[in-house]
């Protein structure tokens, strides 16, 4: 019996159970008055005293080891049922998942703040049609008529002859402006235009640009100097140095083109800046007073300067965005990254 009994306390301590029936079944077999030590102490009825003292204590030995043991696989068995509930019912104690906000297009969030900082110097806002007549987007912008900017591969043309076509500047704006206002103006005019271009990481066909114009008495081109230098400032940070550069535009005079320190290399030299230390981000110019004469502004009385910039280039550096076309890809790795710009 002794035997019996080692072997049978060796076979409950390698006793696996996982689930309800299999602890039915252990029950059944070592707890139960019909289990194993249930016939054991059945046997010991019929045994001597000297037998029935001794052998009566190790048969209550293995009943308690038999009973602890099932005790704790009823323990094992709850928490597991526990824990199993548990993954099933949503914890409300956890804080909410945050909703799935869209982003701000970055085009939209630099043109937002472009208007911000000019509406604190007293710009107002304007707007004119994509869709452009020949006047409004070239003629009373002093171009001459065989200009290049003109032909077929620099606009798309809607009709020709009168020609409608599709801005291919937001300067188009400022002759609007003048048709329908008396000075002093001061207005900003961000908007879409169009070039006859090959889609390529610096050009696009459809792209943005933001246009400025001021005009009063005595406007002079320290203005737009200062102008200009106040808002390169505000956008790019008060490190960013400004520089002009002498060039042509039909519609002004002087005209210059708008220069800043790279703001990626800090002026020391990258390829976004082609080694140079500076990067282009817009053209400007005094008004050439045969525009303000096309929109009936004395040009005697008044002057004026003009800027326009764009917000591509200008969101590129900010951003260090080194391919236009992830603008217009819609690629959400790519617009996911605006999510906490303002
Ligand atoms: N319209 C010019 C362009 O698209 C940019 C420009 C240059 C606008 C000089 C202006 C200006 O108002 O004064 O390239």
């Amino acid at each position: 019996m002794k035997e019996k009994v080692e072997e049978l306390k060796k076979e409950i301590e390698a006793y696996i159970v996982e689930t309800a029936e299999e602890l039915e079944q252990y029950r059944m077999k070592f707890i139960s008055r019909k289990s194993v030590v249930g016939d054991l102490f059945n046997e010991l009825k019929t045994a001597d005293q000297e037998v029935k003292r001794e052998m009566g204590r190790t048969l209550n030995e293995l009943k308690n080891i038999a009973t602890n043991r099932f005790k704790s696989f009823v323990d094992d068995l709850e928490t597991k049922e526990g824990s199993e509930k548990l993954a099933n019912v949503p914890d409300l104690t956890l804080p909410p998942v945050a909703d799935q906000l869209g982003a701000q297009h970055p085009i939209l969030a630099t043109k937002a703040r472009i208007i911000e900082i000019f509406e604190r110097i007293g710009f107002n806002l304007s707007e004119g049609p994509e869709v452009e007549d020949d006047w409004h987007n070239f003629s009373a912008l002093n171009f001459p008529e065989n200009h290049p900017a003109r032909e077929m591969q620099d606009t798309f043309f809607i009709e020709r002859n009168p020609d409608i076509a599709l801005r291919t500047h937001t300067s188009s704006v400022q002759v609007r402006v003048m048709e329908n206002q008396k000075p002093p103006i001061r207005t900003l005019s961000p908007g879409r235009v169009y070039r006859n271009e090959a889609i390529s990481a610096r050009a696009h066909c459809v792209f943005h640009q933001v246009e400025g114009l001021y005009i009063d008495e005595n406007v002079s081109f320290k203005d737009l100097k200062q102008t200009l230098y106040h808002f390169v400032k505000e956008l790019f940070g008060k490190d960013t140095k400004i520089r002009f550069r002498p060039s042509y535009f039909p519609f002004t005079e002087p005209s210059v083109e708008v220069d800043i320190s790279c703001n990626i290399c800090k002026g020391k030299g990258c390829n976004i800046c082609k080694y140079t230390g500076w990067v282009e981000i817009g053209g400007a110019g005094m008004v050439d007073p045969n525009v303000l004469t096309s929109s009936n502004i004395d040009p005697e009385k008044y002057s004026g300067f003009a800027f326009g910039m764009g917000i591509e280039r200008i969101t590129m550096l900010l951003y260090q965005i080194n391919d236009l076309r992830l603008f217009t890809e819609n690629d959400v790795r790519f617009l996911k990254q605006f999510k906490n710009i303002k």
